[in-house]
């Protein structure tokens, strides 16, 4: 756990799991539904986040990274790139949307660091984690919710979306395997702050859960998140 840095009384969600789990869904659904009750919110992603960090993702996940004869990325590059973006989106983004109150719902955070260049490619964790810490000042999620789900049925979704594969969902089921069960380590070490939802049922069942887990959570916190003035 980092020691947070420059908190104010927003709240830090993030959504993560494999390719086609429904994170972008729930945290769509989620998100709308906070608004309608009053709460600020910022819906934001990584690899991204910010003008900058997104030209970065889309040297990551897109053309011509994309392209079959495209140079191949080694995995400590991949990192250090995506652990670039990640400090510029706190930096210029969450952090600001934090100390204005927000409750600040991010697609994929460090979690995602550690299962896939961690558990995933290989790279050593530990390390993975001195740089998540440099990269975020130490600002780490108040809850991650984790939608599991069994890697063929997350790429079966991801296949049929009309936006098209990236450069990740080519990579082997083994390595979608390993990243998996990355996840499901990093909640097992991490029990309190990171939540694991089925990922199988419809989206509105899971999007039920979602909602319960958030409600309760954000009302549990001593301090309300603030509310638009009426
Ligand atoms: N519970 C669900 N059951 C069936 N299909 C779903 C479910 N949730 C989302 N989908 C569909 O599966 C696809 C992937 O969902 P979504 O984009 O939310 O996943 P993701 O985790 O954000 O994926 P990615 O890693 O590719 O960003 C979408 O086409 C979405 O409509
Ligand atoms: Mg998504």
């Amino acid at each position: 756990m980092g020691v947070r840095r420059g908190r104010g009384r927003g709240v830090f969600i993030t959504f993560e799991g494999i390719e086609g789990s429904g994170k972008t869904t729930q945290l769509a659904g989620v998100a709308k539904l906070l608004r309608e009750e009053g709460y600020r919110v910022l819906e934001t992603r990584e690899p991204g986040g910010t003008p900058f960090a997104e030209r970065i993702r889309e040297m990551l996940l897109g053309s011509p990274a994309d392209s079959p004869s495209a140079e191949p990325i080694a995995p400590e590059c991949e990192a250090s790139l995506i652990l670039a973006c990640r400090s510029q989106h706190v930096a210029r983004v969450i952090e600001p949307a934090l100390r204005e109150g927000a409750v600040v719902l991010c697609d994929r955070f460090s979690d995602s660091t550690l299962a896939y260049q961690g558990y995933g490619r290989g790279l050593d964790l530990s390390v993975l984690r001195d740089l998540n810490r440099f990269a975020t000042a130490g600002l780490t999620p108040d809850l991650t919710l984790l939608f599991d789900l069994p890697v063929p049925v997350g790429l079966g979704r991801r296949r049929r979306k009309e936006t098209g594969q990236n450069r990740l969902d080519r990579e082997s089921p083994r390595f979608h395997e390993r990243v998996r069960r990355g996840f499901l380590d990093l909640a097992a070490q991490h029990p309190r702050r990171i939540r694991v939802l089925d990922g199988r049922p419809d989206p509105e069942t899971i999007a039920m859960q979602v909602r319960s887990i958030v409600k309760k959570f954000l009302q549990r916190r001593q301090r309300p998140v603030t509310r638009h003035h009426p």
